[in-house]
């Protein structure tokens, strides 16, 4: 689908995309390319990341993956160090890395809560901990006239209670207010704009594919609002709008982006 946004609303723009290999953070990558940024994505797997740097070249834009695991706050340093190296400056930092699988309180292992934890709060906060140098007001490569963004992928369902995603959850809740305390600090101190996004459902993603029967996502349509899942594009829209200057008094959100799904209930 053809971008409402002007092509080079990002143009001069260095991003780190975490999780940048697939799903929502892949598609926040190409679109923040063809919107004139160059990409540096971090993900575990080689093979991932290989396809994906290839893919996002053969659309023009310019693109390098690192390997990398966020819960290694050595991996988040030398990552963000050669993204620097390689480009000069860094000015977005989008948390998309996340981890999840279905299962009850009582069959997780206190271990289970811990690792999603350490990959969705613990490595939001260690990127952006690692990123403050170069993303603050003045900070490496970067003039005083501003500072950079960052951007943390959350969810809705801890906004009330989600089956079988205690973890999750929890660590979503720390995500959201990992983005509101940075957002005050770090905006107040170095002009560093820090939000959000929740997505609801969204098509062709792991989080669907892992989370999600097939026989739920076909009666999704009868309870949502919008009467459809959404797309990657809707959120990597979203993502455009809060990193660019579209976006630039906006601080300390987390949009949702559901189609309205969150506050829906069934028809009666
Ligand atoms: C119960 C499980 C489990 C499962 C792992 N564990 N999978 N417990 N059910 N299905 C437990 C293990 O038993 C272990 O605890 C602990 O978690 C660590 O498991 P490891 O396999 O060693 O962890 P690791 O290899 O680091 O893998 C991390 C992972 C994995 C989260 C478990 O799924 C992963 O890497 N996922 C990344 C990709 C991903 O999930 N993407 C989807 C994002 S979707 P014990 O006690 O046995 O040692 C998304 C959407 C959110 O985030 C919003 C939804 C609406």
């Amino acid at each position: 689908m053809e971008s409402p946004f002007r092509s080079d609303i990002l143009k001069g723009k260095v991003a780190v995309i975490t999780g940048g290999g697939s799903g929502i953070g892949f598609e926040i990558s190409a679109q923040f390319g063809k919107h004139g940024a160059s990409v540096s994505i971090m993900g575990r797997r080689k093979q991932v990341l290989d396809s994906a740097v290839s893919n996002l070249q053969s659309l023009g834009i310019v693109a390098v993956g690192f390997e990398g695991d966020v819960r290694k706050q050595e991996d988040a340093k030398r990552v963000l160090e050669s993204t620097f190296k390689r480009f000069g400056r860094i000015d977005i930092l989008v948390n998309a890395a996340a981890g999840n699988f279905l299962v009850s309180p009582e069959d997780l292992s206190p271990n289970g809560f811990r690792t999603v934890l350490d990959i969705d709060a613990v490595g939001t906060f260690t990127m952006c901990h690692e990123a403050l140098k170069y993303l603050k007001k003045g900070g490496l490569g970067r003039s005083s006239s501003g500072g950079g963004t960052i951007l943390n992928i959350s969810a809705t369902l801890h906004y009330t209670a989600s089956w079988y995603q205690i973890h999750v959850s929890a660590a979503k809740a720390a995500v959201d207010a990992i983005a509101r305390n940075l957002a005050l600090e770090w905006g107040t101190d170095y002009d560093i704009r820090v939000n959000g996004i929740a997505p609801g459902p969204i098509d062709d993603t792991p989080g669907m594919s892992k989370l999600v029967p097939k026989e739920i996502n076909s009666k999704a349509k009868e309870y949502m609002p919008l009467y459809k899942l959404g797309k990657k594009w809707d959120i990597a829209m979203a993502a455009l709008y809060l990193t660019s200057d579209a976006g630039k008094f906006v601080n300390g959100t987390t949009v949702i982006v559901d189609g309205g799904l969150w506050l829906s209930r069934p028809r009666h």
